[in-house]
C-alpha cells in the first residue's frame, strides 16, 4: 500500500509483491480474475465465499458459469471492449452454489501482465443497500395504504398553519379533493366560535409542547353543514422527515349530535320533573287548607254543637246517652287530630312557623312505625337558623320519602334521621340499620320515591346520595345550599301561607 504523498516506486520498492497478494487475499471485497478464454483464473477469499464455492472450484469455472448478467456469447464482446477501454463499471447478478442470485456492483479492470492480458473484477455486493430499498418502499407502501384506508382525517400543517399533506379521508368527510386543500390555510374550515381556542392551542403547540390533548371542533362541509371532530396534533417540525404538525381528526358528529338531542331531552323532561314537583306542591297546600279551613273548622262546629247539647241534656234522657255522646264526641276529636296530620303531612306549615329542624323532629315523632321501629332526630349546631322556605321544604320533603322507605322496605329497627348545617349549606342524613338495597344507580327500580327525591334535590341545587348494599342498612344524605333569611328567626308566613 503506497503512504500517502511518497512516490508509487519508493513504497513498491520496500513493499514485497507478498503484501500486495495478501491484501487481496484478505480483502472484504470479491476479487476475480479472468483469462480471454473466459476461464477464472484466480478469486480471493471473499469471492468463494460470496457464491458458496470454494476458491479451488471457482477456478474451474468460466466468467459465463457464474455472471447470471451475460448473455451466452456476450464474454468475447465484453472482453473486446475492455480491451480498448481498460475500466468498466457494471451491475450484474453472480450465481450462488445454492441457485439464488447476488446482486453486485462489478469494477473491471483490463491489465496486461507477462504479455498476457486479464479482466480483474472487484464485486461489491449490493444486497444490504437493495434491502434498504426494498424496505424503504415496503413502509412508503405501508404508510400509503394506512393513510389511504384510515377513516380518520391525517393532515399535516406548516408552523403557520398550512395544510402540506392531506390523506384522502379529506374528501370523504369534509367534501373537498385534496389538491383543493393542499397550501390552505387549515383554520379556514374552523367554525368561527372554536378558532380562538383552536389557534390559542396551535399556538402553543408549536411553541412548546408536543402533543395536544383532543380537541372538540367544527369543520365546514363542502356540502353546508358543520361536523363536529376530535382533534389531537403532534408538534414534528423538529423531525426532519416530516418537518410538520400532524393532527388527526376524527368524525363525532353522530355521537355530538346524539348527546346534543339527550341533553336537550333531558333538560325538558327536568323542567317537565320541576314544574310536576311545582304543581304536587302547590295542589298538596291547597288541600291542606281545604282540610283545615273548612273540614277541620266543620269539625270544630260539630264539637261545638255536641258540647252544646250535652250542655242543655233534658233530664230525662235513656240510660245510654251520655255514653253514645261521648262517643261522638270522642270520634270527633280523632277525626279532628287525623284530619291535622293529613293536612300537616300535606304542607308541613310547621316549617314556616317554627323552621326546618322542629318539623322534622315532629315528623320523626309522629312517624307511623307500623313495626314499631324507634326513629330518633338528631338536629347539629347550625341547623336552627332560618333558610329559603323552599330549600326547607325540599329537605322535608326528602326525610318524609327516606323515612317512608326505612319503615315501609328495610324491616329495620332503628332509624336515624340528621340535620347539620354548616358554611352555606344543610345536611339531612336519613340512616337505617335494615335490610339495604342494591343502590346501584343501573339497579331496577319499579317506585319514584328515589327518583323524586333525587329531582327535588338537583332542582334546589343540591346534591343527594344513596348509599346502600343488601344486608347492611341505608344511608341517604341531601346537601342543599341555603341562603339565611334572617338572624336567628323564623320566616314569617305570608298570609297565603298560614294554616
Ligand atoms: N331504606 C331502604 N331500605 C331498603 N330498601 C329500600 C330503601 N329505600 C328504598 N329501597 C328500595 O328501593 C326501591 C325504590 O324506592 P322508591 O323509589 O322510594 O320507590 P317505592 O318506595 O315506591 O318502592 C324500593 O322499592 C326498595 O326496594
Ligand atoms: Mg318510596
Amino acid at each position: 500500500m503506497n503512504e500517502q504523498g511518497s512516490p508509487e516506486g519508493a513504497a513498491e520498492s520496500v513493499r514485497p509483491p507478498v503484501m500486495d497478494r495478501f491484501a487481496v487475499e484478505h480483502a472484504a471485497l470479491a476479487v476475480f480474475w479472468a483469462r480471454e478464454d473466459g476461464s477464472l483464473v484466480d478469486a480471493n477469499e471473499a469471492s468463494a465465499g460470496m457464491l458458496g464455492l470454494t476458491r479451488e472450484a471457482l477456478r474451474t469455472l468460466r466468467v459465463p458459469d457464474i455472471d447470471a448478467g451475460l448473455a451466452p456469447g456476450e464474454w468475447r464482446v465484453r472482453w473486446q471492449r475492455m480491451k480498448t477501454r481498460r475500466y468498466a463499471k457494471v451491475e450484474t447478478g453472480l450465481r450462488h452454489a445454492d441457485g439464488s442470485t447476488i446482486p453486485v456492483e462489478l469494477i473491471l479492470n483490463f491489465a496486461e501482465l507477462e504479455g498476457a492480458g486479464y479482466i480483474c473484477a472487484y464485486a461489491r455486493d449490493l444486497r444490504p443497500e437493495k434491502q434498504k430499498e426494498t424496505d424503504l418502499k415496503n413502509t412508503e407502501e405501508l404508510f400509503r395504504a394506512l393513510m389511504e384506508n384510515t377513516l380518520d382525517l391525517v393532515t399535516i400543517l406548516d408552523g403557520e398553519g398550512v395544510i402540506r399533506y392531506a390523506n384522502p379521508a379529506m374528501e370523504r368527510l369534509l367534501g373537498f379533493t385534496v389538491c383543493e386543500r393542499l397550501g390552505a390555510f387549515a383554520f379556514d374550515l374552523v367554525h368561527p366560535d372554536d378558532v380562538p381556542s383552536v389557534l390559542a392551542d396551535f399556538a402553543e403547540l408549536a411553541r412548546t409542547r408536543r402533543f395536544s390533548t383532543a380537541l372538540g371542533v367544527r369543520l365546514w362541509h363542502k356540502r353546508g353543514e358543520w361536523r363536529y371532530f376530535d382533534a389531537a396534533a403532534t408538534n414534528l417540525l423538529d423531525n426532519p422527515a416530516v418537518r410538520g404538525i400532524v393532527v388527526h381528526s376524527r368524525d363525532v358528529t353522530d355521537r355530538k349530535l346524539a348527546e346534543i338531542a339527550l341533553r336537550q331531552s333531558e333538560s325538558e323532561l327536568r323542567a317537565l320533573a320541576g314544574r310536576l314537583i311545582q304543581g304536587e306542591e302547590d295542589e298538596a297546600r291547597l288541600l291542606s287548607r281545604e282540610l283545615h279551613d273548612d273540614f277541620t273548622q266543620r269539625l270544630t262546629a260539630i264539637s261545638l254543637a255536641l258540647g252544646e247539647l250535652e250542655r242543655q241534656r233534658p233530664p230525662r234522657v235513656p240510660e245510654d246517652w251520655m255514653a253514645r255522646h261521648q262517643r261522638l264526641q270522642a270520634m270527633v276529636e280523632a277525626m279532628s287530630e287525623d284530619l291535622r296530620r293529613l293536612a300537616h303531612r300535606l304542607h308541613p306549615a310547621v316549617i314556616d312557623l317554627l323552621g326546618l329542624s322542629a318539623a322534622l323532629k315532629q315528623l320523626c315523632a309522629e312517624s307511623p312505625s307500623a313495626g314499631g321501629q324507634l326513629v330518633h332526630f338528631n338536629s347539629r349546631r347550625g341547623c336552627d337558623c332560618p333558610v329559603d322556605r323552599g330549600q326547607a321544604l325540599c329537605l322535608y320533603r326528602v326525610a318524609q320519602e327516606a323515612l317512608r322507605n326505612a319503615i315501609k322496605h328495610s324491616g329495620a329497627q332503628e332509624v336515624w334521621v340528621e340535620l347539620a348545617g354548616s358554611a352555606g349549606q344543610l345536611r339531612l342524613t336519613v340512616r337505617d340499620n335494615g335490610s339495604g338495597f342494591d343502590g346501584a344507580p343501573a339497579a331496577p327500580r319499579r317506585g319514584l320515591g328515589l327518583i323524586s327525591m333525587k329531582e327535588r334535590v338537583r332542582l334546589a341545587g343540591g346534591s343527594l346520595h344513596v348509599e346502600s348494599q343488601p344486608g347492611q342498612g341505608t344511608r341517604l344524605s341531601a346537601a342543599v345550599p341555603v341562603s339565611l333569611t334572617g338572624p336567628g328567626k323564623a320566616p314569617r308566613p305570608r298570609p297565603d301561607q298560614g294554616l
